[in-house]
This record gives C-alpha cells, structure tokens and sequence, in this order.
C-alpha cells in the first residue's frame, strides 16, 4: 500500500467570522495560547509521517508563507544578544517540504483541493482543515487516521458525532456496519436540511483520499451553498473504492467560531505548565464572585 505522504491544507477562505482581526491577518494564523492555529495543523500532519505539505492559500496570505520560513534577521539578531530561538522550533519548513499553491477565486473548499491536483499526481494524500482544531488523546487525529488506513486502505473520513440540530452546518455520513473505530460510510450529505440527516455522525475536517477524487472535483458543478463541495465528490467513490469514517479519541474545538477559538484558548492555556494554575484559580474566582 502506498504511504500517505502528503497533506493539503485550504487556507485560501476570508475568515469573515473573525473580523476586524482577519482584515489583515490570515485567519489561520490566529493563535492558540502561543502557536498560530495553522502550526498546529502542520504538526499533526508531521506526527502522522507525512512530509509534503501543501499550502492552498490566496491573496493576503502571505504571512503563512513567512511564518513557515526561516527568519533570518529574527534568528541573528537573537543569537547575536545571546538569546534562544527555541521558540521557533517546528516552524522551518524546507523548501522541498512546503509547496504553495493559489486558489484564484473562492469557490468551495472542493474547488480549493481541486487547485492542489497537480501537485498530488497519482499519490493518495491527506486533507487538514486547520480550523477544525483536534487534540488526539494519545496521538494526533491524522496519526490515527493513518493508523487505520494502514489496515484498510481507501478514502477515510474522521467522524465525530455531534448533537442532531447541528448537523445541517456540516457534511454529515450515512454509516454502515461499525467495527471498533471503524464505520462503513454508505453515502455522505454536505449540509442536510434540519430534519433529513442520515446520522448524527459529522465530518471534522480530516480526510485521506484517493488521488481519483481530483477527476471527480474537476467536473462538478456547485453544490451546497452554490460552492464546489468537496463532500459531493467523495460520494461518488463511495462503491468503487473502500469508504470509512473513523471515530476519533480526543477533543475537537471549532477555532472557526468564536466561541470554539475561546475555549480553545482557555482549554489549552488551562493545561499550560507555567500558566495553568494561575489561569484556573482566577476563572474559579471570576466564576464564583
Ligand atoms: C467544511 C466541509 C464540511 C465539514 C466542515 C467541518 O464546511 O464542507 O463537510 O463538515 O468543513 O468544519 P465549511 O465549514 O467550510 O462550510
């Protein structure tokens, strides 16, 4: 079976729901405690054993490129004051390893990953979608996914079962037979009106394709919300090629709301070594007085 060695990242959105802070900085840089939401996501995908990172990303997104980068003057002028740049640990990507590609017009998130197809050729590859913020409880969402895909190869999705009236806000799995963490995905819905759901089951943002699905992406008219969805295509493969979802052990935060991005922020700070204690006793006291 051949390994997943590449991720895509869609960082090309507007990231309206956050602004005036996103006027000028690319939603996916917003941080979480001390690391931008986007490091995050391109660790995971490092722990899961994959190398080649692609970047979907648009105008104004600049500073994704550069947070990527070495800083050079930043890195001399602290080792010239003799100062550490541990901090920066993680953030140097190689040249070889980050690819950036643009996505011209906002037409979907199956129009984005449309964008990354030449990139991706023949090989299977992953998807992170980095405001879906997971936090695996003994390793990463995409390092479990991979685990799985090892035993059964095909298209997996992460799924996640979320309160029934939440559903039309996502791409939703009409399961099959269950077997441990693995459910057979027998149909996918992207946005199913209130009522009409097949299962409570969501998709989270974490995906391992079949380079098969770019062919599919590549002729498809607008779906739900007048986008390209990435959903629709995946359904297609559902019967010529194995289909999972997977369940996920761990915490998923929705960084693309603001009340997600603030528990985030809160659940992770409050976790803090240095911070935590401090953090938790002033909440107990904000909530208690
Ligand atoms: C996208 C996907 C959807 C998925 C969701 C997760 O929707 O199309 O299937 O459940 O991300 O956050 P969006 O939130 O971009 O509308």
């Amino acid at each position: 079976m051949v390994s997943i060695r590449k991720a895509v990242f869609p960082v090309a959105g507007l990231g309206t729901r956050f602004l005036p802070a996103t006027k000028a900085v690319p939603k996916e840089m917003l941080p979480v405690v001390d690391r931008p939401l986007i490091q995050y996501a391109v660790d995971e995908a490092l722990e899961a054993g994959i190398d080649t990172l692609i970047f979907v990303t648009g105008r104004g997104k600049g500073a994704i490129e550069d947070h990527f980068d070495v800083a050079f003057e930043l890195e001399r002028t602290q080792a010239d004051r003799g100062k550490s740049v541990a901090a920066l640990e993680g953030t140097r990507l190689t040249p070889g390893n980050a690819l950036f590609v643009r996505q011209q017009e906002p037409r979907g998130l199956g129009h984005a990953i449309w964008c990354a197809r030449e990139v991706i050729g023949n090989d299977p590859f992953a998807i992170i979608l980095p405001d879906e913020l997971l936090i695996g409880r003994t390793k990463g969402c995409m390092a479990q996914m991979v685990d799985q895909y090892e035993k059964v190869g095909g298209n997996l999705v992460c799924a996640l079962g979320v309160p029934m009236e939440e559903t039309p806000s996502y791409g939703v799995i009409d399961p099959g037979a269950r077997d441990g963490v693995l459910t057979e995905v027998k149909g996918l819905v992207e946005k199913p009106a209130a009522g009409t759901a097949p299962s409570n089951l969501m998709l989270p943002g974490r995906y391992i394709l079949q380079p098969e699905v770019m062919s599919l992406l590549a002729t498809q008219e607008a779906g739900a919300g007048g986008e390209v969805q990435l959903t629709d295509s995946m359904a297609k493969l559902i019967g010529s090629q194995p289909f999972h979802g997977v369940t996920f052990d761990g915490e998923r935060f929705d960084c693309g709301s603001k009340l997600g991005f603030a528990q985030a922020n809160f659940a992770l700070a409050s976790r803090d070594k240095d911070m935590g204690p401090a953090l938790k006793a002033w909440a107990n006291d904000l909530l208690t007085n």
